[in-house]
């Protein structure tokens, strides 16, 4: 059954979109995130963007789509990406990259960085969603470098295009069913549990991580350094093979030599781009 369709008793009162209006929004939405939205996400479309046509008294999904181009402060703009982007994430989430980062890539790049007679480790978790994955890599960093950590400049740059999850990643509270995958010593070292069973992530975990708002369709990363180490899992599922291939050489001229690229199990780095070297599956480095 049509989501469009009226008859529908679960859709009658929503407002239709046309194929004319779905193909404006689409191409709005790819244009400006990268996303690709498929023929198939059109019922999700309408059923997610309901509410703000309902709240801003719009006629149609034309009359939103006029809203959205018009509104100089990019607010619109913010809630209609804060709406349609997929955010599912979890802790612990693909457990092989974890025990890679503990047991390859974190003693090679201290070996590394050392020997350039810095202490200085740089991480850009990009797409990190509510949080779970740029706390892991804290977690995970804080294990490894124990009480050296003292003597270390770490950075891990937390980014997502959404403020909605960004909200909840800087707040840093969990519900104890989000943390139940999480090892116990993770739960037990680096969270206090709260009165009403929430789980908040500690002071010294924090710490470690800027989180900011950032569109990984910008032409140019305004970054002055390069990272050590990048991850960008289950984020470019959602854009198309061009879209993608751009985007990981711009990841490519930031990631340090001798660095690593993370990418989600299911994605795959296209043929185009730039030089990476296979590691493992979703581990990439760019050689020294
Ligand atoms: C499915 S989550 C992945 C979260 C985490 N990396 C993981 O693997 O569990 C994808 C995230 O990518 C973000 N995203 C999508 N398009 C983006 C863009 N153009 N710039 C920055 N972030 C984007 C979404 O807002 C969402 O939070």
């Amino acid at each position: 059954m049509k989501a469009d369709d009226t008859t529908n008793p679960t859709t009658a009162g929503l407002l239709k979109l046309t194929d004319e209006e779905y193909t404006l929004i689409r191409n709005l939405i790819h244009h400006k995130f990268g996303i690709d939205l498929t023929e198939q996400k059109k019922s999700l479309i309408v059923g997610r963007l309901q509410k703000v046509l309902r709240e801003k008294g719009l006629a149609s999904f034309l009359e939103y789509y006029n809203y959205v181009t018009s509104d100089k402060t990019g607010e619109a703009l913010g809630s209609l990406v804060n709406r349609i982007s997929t955010n599912h994430t979890f802790f612990y989430r693909e457990p092989d990259h974890f025990t890679f980062l503990l047991e390859t890539a974190l003693p090679e790049l201290k070996r590394c960085i050392e020997k350039e007679g810095t202490k200085k480790l740089r991480i850009w978790c990009a797409g990190c969603s509510s949080g779970e994955e740029p706390y892991m890599l804290s977690m995970l960093v804080h294990d490894f470098l124990k009480l050296e950590l003292k003597q270390w400049d770490v950075g891990i740059l937390a980014t997502d295009i959404s403020n909605r999850v960004l909200t909840i990643a800087k707040a840093g509270v969990y519900a104890g069913e989000n943390i139940k995958s999480l090892p116990a010593h993770f739960k037990h070292r680096y969270f206090r549990s709260s009165e009403d069973g929430d789980w908040a992530v500690k002071d010294q975990i924090k710490d470690l991580i800027l989180f900011r708002r950032f569109n990984l369709m910008r032409p140019q990363f305004p970054f002055s350094g390069k990272f050590h180490l990048v991850f960008c899992r289950n984020v470019m599922i959602y854009f198309d093979g061009p879209t993608r291939d751009a985007l990981v050489n711009r990841f490519y001229d930031f990631t340090q030599p001798g660095g690593y690229f993370f990418i989600g199990h299911s994605e795959t780095l296209g043929r185009k781009t730039r030089t990476y070297s296979y590691v493992k599956p979703a581990v990439y480095r760019r050689e020294a």
